[in-house]
């Protein structure tokens, strides 16, 4: 656990190695002072102590500063979020048109996503992201990477707590009729309440975190908002001065098809029968032509399944069990590059074999996808006969790595309630943690200047 510690400290050094120091002066009183004095002092000593003394150590710092040594991380990500009228967030899951006009209620913390609203449920990083802030104002766990300020001043970044997704997808799909008129009202209605706000008027919004998972979200004034973080499943419809990596962060859809928990057997490769799976909707518009391409070359073919299929709770109970039972899990680009099949085929354990030229993936900077995914160009894959070949000479040894990677990056690929350590919700947090200095040195700098942009980034 110290060993642990000490590691998370190295990855924040920056943030507390001053205070580390500066504490090293007063070893004796902090002992006895709170959680987070104890989190400096215990990563200071693991930090500055002779290398090959861990067990000894651990032991003998557990004992003098007894039993949290996890509370508190130090390294937290503070975050401020606007108390908004419940229409836009929690309260469009409830039935009821009670209390839509009043913030959600900070004690009532909804710990799971409704069932009804299943496949909606893809794009709800919006929803884990605010349950998590809301619940890091109970106290400080040290799994986690975030905590949510009451004071504006104290703020690293700001939560927009409007989901757009989810709006999209209640009231917007139908894109004509009356209802979608209350998607675009809802924009409309809280892009006022932002530039009223004297924060979003300082940063122009650049230290504000939107949600925009679902390529279809905030779609009518998501340009007025540009300038913030967008969390984003990738840059589908986005032209490129309003999204890039820089700015914003590519989040994991929530997977629909239930993680594989006890994947652990003998002969996984042997085990799973299957080649190469694929179901879904076959013909899509865009870059999704691929898929029909591919139907034409692989499609009953050996080892191979290639079916079409909805999201219907039969089809689900048999992707699932296709997936489970398959090698290799096909994720052509669709209607967008990105698509929840992939993050299924991830918790499935079964390689993904990537076919989506323009695809962004979560976590990229901490992830090497080349270790657990495959990736071929959409001109390579439509070679007749290529594909195949190509996963069929993959040998067992290089699977069998392939899978034991995937087992353990699939953590991260979980949202959940409460959150824990490097689950999605979290890794999030890191992601924007990290743009943090930058986007302070932007937003103090530009506070003090007299002639605006005269030096560009
Ligand atoms: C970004 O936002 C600014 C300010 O609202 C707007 O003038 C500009 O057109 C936007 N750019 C894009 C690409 O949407
Ligand atoms: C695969 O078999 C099904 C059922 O026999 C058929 O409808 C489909 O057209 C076949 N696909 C190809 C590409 O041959
Ligand atoms: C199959 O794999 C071997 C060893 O990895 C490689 O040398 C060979 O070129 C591959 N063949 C094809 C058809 O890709």
């Amino acid at each position: 656990m110290v060993f642990l510690k000490g590691r998370a400290f190295r990855a924040c050094v920056c943030s507390i190695i001053a205070a580390a120091v500066g504490l090293s002066l007063m070893l004796p009183v902090f002992f006895a002072e709170t959680s987070l004095s104890e989190k400096i002092l215990g990563d200071w000593l693991m930090w500055s102590k002779p290398s090959g003394s861990t067990e000894d150590h651990s032991r003998s710092l557990n004992g003098v500063v007894g039993r949290d040594l996890n509370s508190g991380d130090g390294c937290q990500l503070k975050v401020f979020m606007y108390d908004f009228p419940q229409k836009f967030n929690l309260g469009m899951l409830k039935q009821s048109q009670v209390d839509q006009d009043l913030p959600w209620p900070d004690d009532e913390i909804p710990t799971r996503w409704p069932g009804r609203t299943g496949l909606k449920k893809q794009h709800s990083v919006e929803f884990w992201m605010m349950v998590d802030l809301m619940d890091s104002r109970l106290g400080k766990r040290g799994d986690r990477k975030v905590i949510r300020v009451r004071d504006p001043e104290e703020a690293d970044l700001f939560f927009v707590p409007f989901f757009s997704s989810l709006c999209f997808n209640k009231y917007g799909t139908l894109m004509k009729v009356p209802i979608s008129e209350k998607d675009k009202l809802l924009q409309e209605e809280i892009v006022k309440l932002l530039m009223e706000s004297p924060y979003w008027k300082r940063s122009g919004g650049e230290d504000h975190i939107v949600p925009v998972h679902h390529p279809n979200a905030f779609r009518h004034s998501r340009h007025l908002l540009n300038a913030s973080i967008f969390i984003v499943s990738d840059f589908g419809r986005n032209p490129p001065e309003m999204s890039s990596l820089k700015k914003d962060v590519v989040a994991p859809y929530t997977h629909v098809i239930p993680t594989y928990e006890n994947d652990d057997s003998a002969d996984p490769f042997n085990s799973r029968k299957l080649l190469l799976f694929f179901q879904g909707r076959i013909k899509r518009k865009d870059d999704g032509i691929v898929r029909t391409k591919l139907a034409n070359i692989i499609q009953n073919q050996t080892g191979v399944h290639f079916e079409e299929g909805g999201a219907t709770e039969d089809g689900l109970k048999q992707a699932t069990e296709g997936m489970r039972n398959s090698k290799f899990c096909l994720h052509p680009a669709g209607d967008t590059p990105s698509s929840c099949r992939l993050f299924d085929a991830i918790v499935s354990h079964c390689v993904p074999v990537i076919i989506s030229d323009k695809i962004e993936l979560p976590f990229e900077d901490e992830l090497d996808y080349t270790g657990f995914a495959l990736f071929y160009s959409v001109e390579e894959s439509l070679q007749p006969g290529w594909l195949l070949s190509q996963l069929s000479n993959i040998s067992q040894v290089q699977w069998l790595k392939m899978w034991r990677r995937l087992k353990q990056v699939s953590h991260h690929f979980e949202y959940q309630f409460p959150s824990k350590r490097d689950d999605a919700v979290n890794m999030i947090w890191k992601q924007l943690q990290r743009k943090v200095p930058t986007i302070k040195l932007k937003i103090h700098r530009k506070q003090r200047l007299k002639i605006a942009d005269w030096w560009s980034w």
